[in-house]
């Protein structure tokens, strides 16, 4: 444990279900409600903006009707603490998630590597501004007038956010632990091999086993709200 100064976190929705919004791939998640090719695709809002839009509005609405939970409470707890632990040590947390409960709870070394539903980004001016209303109506962009803006969220077939970033970090992490994620999009799915080749240790926290199990030096199966306190307790007494 001593040796372990740099933590690289990966997030899924997972880490954000016990606060009640829906994850993905898991029986009743979003993507057996809605096909991705119909609202997760540049594709599919060129095809049908409105629907698009539509599906990214009531998402937005609803995760401000949300807490953050114990999970995202441990892990900005775990930023805050662990110089005091270790020294020059530095968490690193990178998260799939759109919402911004991460942020809520008071992490603040955080990378949305997916887009934020609390962003919107304008196709004309290129900014990306706080947004929280619906965009169905298509507003203006606050910055240059034009009513061009989108969610701003990465769509499949869309490079994710600040992966230069998210590998240099990689690249010094000594423990990579990743949480709540079924591990079957990449970049994201791949970063588990990226840090045992950088020779960190690796270790999944998940309801069940995900896709990726395997890659992990070791795994602990629970609910969020249970496995990560005790985990960040753990690390933070030096057990
Ligand atoms: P998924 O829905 O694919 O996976 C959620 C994972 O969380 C599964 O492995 C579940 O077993 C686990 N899980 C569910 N409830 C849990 C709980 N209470 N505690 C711990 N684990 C739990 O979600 P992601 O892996 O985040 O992309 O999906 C990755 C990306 O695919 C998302 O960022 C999204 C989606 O398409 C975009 O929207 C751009």
């Amino acid at each position: 444990m001593t040796s372990i100064r740099n933590i690289m976190i990966l997030t899924g929705a997972g880490v954000s279900a016990e606060s009640g919004i829906d994850t993905f791939r898991d029986s009743g998640g979003l993507w057996e409600k809605h096909r991705v090719e119909d609202v997760a695709t540049p594709e599919a809002f060129a095809r049908d903006p409105e629907l698009v839009l539509r599906f990214y509005d009531m998402r937005r609405a609803a995760i401000q009707t949300k807490q953050p939970n114990a999970a995202h409470a441990a892990l900005a707890r775990l930023e805050a603490e662990w110089p005091e632990r270790v020294p020059g040590g530095t968490v690193t947390l990178v998260t799939q998630n759109v919402d911004d409960l991460h942020d809520r709870a008071g992490s603040r070394n955080l990378i949305h590597m997916h887009g934020e539903h609390l962003n919107a980004w304008c196709t004309a001016c290129d900014e990306r501004v706080p947004w929280r209303a619906p965009l169905l109506d298509r507003p203006a962009c606050p910055a240059c007038g034009v009513p061009a803006l989108r969610p701003d969220i990465v769509w499949f077939g869309e490079m994710p956010y600040r992966m230069e970033d998210i590998y240099g970090a990689l690249r010094e992490a000594d423990l990579f632990v990743s949480i709540g994620t079924s591990g079957a999009v990449y970049p994201a799915a791949g970063l588990v091999r990226g840090a045992r080749d950088v020779g960190a240790r690796t270790l999944e926290l998940n309801l069940e086993p995900s896709q990726g199990s395997a890659w992990f030096d070791e795994a602990r199966h629970g609910p969020a709200t249970q496995v990560v306190p005790a985990w960040v307790e753990e690390m933070l007494s030096g057990g």
